[in-house]
């Protein structure tokens, strides 16, 4: 990338620091931040401490995310200067793009703000600040100008996260999403593929398809969806694994499942969210689906791919959610046999349609409804795992176990996460990023683990 450098301006011999929040989008993006000012001479440290540059890369789609800023931002005072000099702080992604100014009121430190399309003059805005002092903001910018045109520093070697789409145009009534991302606006076909091309000659095996409904893709662009396609056309790319998310129900077509089931590289893992299992609520959510047709097409991809791993997101307690409703999505959870899924309580979103809904539900109850979905999902998780027992399965090395540097850590085809102890007088490190076969003897409700058996590949 270092042909790029002499587009930006110079932040040569400054150290940065990002902290992300929230979902895939926004790794990626700091990925693109990274890469930016990579391309000005900045240095990446490895602790604020170090840093001139420090970055929040933040989330506003539940409140929790919202109040991790405040606390992380007043952290930042008591730190002294930086060895090389004083600290700016900056305040990207998503809480950037929805309050804007109205941040430099409410956290005083904050040098630079920067909205989710306004990333790429980040540098700029560092610039002034070093230069001239006084506080930055840019939350409105041509959409089209995209992050995606900037270089890229990745946080791993083996993987790779592919944006083919920003925004959202489903305005599902408890998101913020689409009012801090925008409308759908899907990347080129051809620069799509041109890039999983370019990224499968590097030591990348795998690549993640990122939209906030990657069903879509391609309507706004090409007056159809053209997923589909896209997915034969990045399988013939050369790359080894192909993953992708999200996958709203509504869009998932026939065609798609078709290819999910016939382009091997695709691995057979769905994320497909439900968000409930009523029917009643699922309407005051503008899901536009409802619990026969998610089940319906639940039974369809099996049929077609019968070992998928499909893995959901859940909200409890969305305002009026009845004991009765709440049955709906156990029983729903249940009978799709979910491998995985991440299980939210609601939380209200100023500016969002949901958030006018009258609701008394106490706390405790919409807690103890959580509690109640987490056991099943614990369940429906261990059962899908014993699946493996005794298969040998072909794993993409991550590294080494949090608690156990002697034993390995990974990802099977289908997402599960497998141990197995790093082979005798093998540098773990020299595994990270290859695929070696385990052979499973353990299936426990949120990981597999075995023994390690031929060469690493
Ligand atoms: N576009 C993705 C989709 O529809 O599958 C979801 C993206 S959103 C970043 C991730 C998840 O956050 C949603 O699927 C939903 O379950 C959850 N979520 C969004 N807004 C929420 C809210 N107000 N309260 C609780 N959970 C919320
Ligand atoms: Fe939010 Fe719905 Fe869009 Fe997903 S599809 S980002 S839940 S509005
Ligand atoms: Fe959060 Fe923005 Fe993603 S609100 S979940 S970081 S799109």
């Amino acid at each position: 990338m270092a042909d790029m450098s002499l587009s930006y301006p110079s932040l040569v011999q400054k150290t940065y620091f990002i902290r992300t929040f929230g979902c895939q989008m926004n790794l990626h993006d700091a990925e693109r931040v990274s890469g930016l000012l990579d391309s000005c001479g900045c240095l990446e440290a490895s602790s604020p401490e170090e840093a001139n540059i420090v970055i929040f890369m933040t989330c506003c789609v539940r409140e929790a995310a919202d109040q991790r800023l405040y606390g992380q931002c007043s952290s930042m005072k008591s730190l002294p200067d930086a060895p090389s000099g004083r600290r700016v702080i900056a305040i990207g992604g998503c809480i950037a793009q929805r309050d804007g100014e109205r941040l430099l009121d409410t956290l005083d430190n904050v040098d630079v703000v920067f909205g989710t399309s306004a990333i790429t003059h980040l540098a700029e805005l560092l610039n002034a600040t070093f230069a001239e002092g006084g506080r930055h903001v840019l939350t409105s910018e041509n959409p089209d100008d995209v992050a995606t045109s900037l270089p890229w520093h990745r946080a791993t070697g083996y993987h790779a996260w592919v944006p083919i789409m920003t925004g959202c145009n489903n305005f599902c009534s408890y998101c913020i999403v689409p009012y801090v991302r925008g409308r759908e606006r899907s990347r080129l076909f051809e620069e799509i593929v041109d890039e999983v091309e370019g990224l499968s000659r590097t030591a990348v095996r795998e690549v993640t398809l990122l939209g906030q409904n990657v069903n879509s893709y391609g309507r706004d662009r090409y007056g159809n969806p053209r997923f589909a396609e896209l997915l034969r056309a990045v399988g013939e790319t050369g790359i080894e694994r192909i993953r992708f998310t999200s996958s709203h129900p509504k869009d998932l077509l026939p065609e798609t499942i078709d290819a999910l089931a016939e382009v091997p590289q695709v691995m057979p893992h769905l994320h497909l969210a439900v968000q409930s299992g009523s029917s009643r609520i699922l309407k005051l959510m503008n899901r536009r689906y409802t619990r026969e047709y998610y089940l319906d097409l639940v039974e369809r991809v099996r049929e077609r791919i019968p070992h998928i791993a499909l893995t959901t997101d859940i909200i409890v307690g969305f305002p009026g959610e009845t004991e009765e409703d709440f049955a709906q999505t156990l029983s729903l959870a249940e009978e799709a046999r979910f491998s995985q899924a991440f299980t939210f309580i609601y939380s209200r979103r100023a500016g969002t349609p949901a958030a006018e809904i009258p609701d008394d539900t106490p706390r405790e109850v919409i807690q103890e409804r959580f509690d109640r979905l987490v056991k099943v999902i614990e369940g429906t998780a261990y059962d899908y795992n014993q699946h493996e027992l005794g298969a040998r399965v072909p794993v993409l090395v991550e590294g080494v176990s949090k608690k156990d540097s002697h034993r390995l850590q990974g990802k099977s085809p289908m997402n599960q996460t497998v141990h197995a102890p790093v082979p005798e007088g093998v540098d773990p490190a020299s595994l990270i990023g290859k695929i070696v076969d385990v052979d499973i003897d353990v299936a426990r409700t949120w990981y597999l683990s075995g023994t390690v058996v031929g060469d690493p590949r």
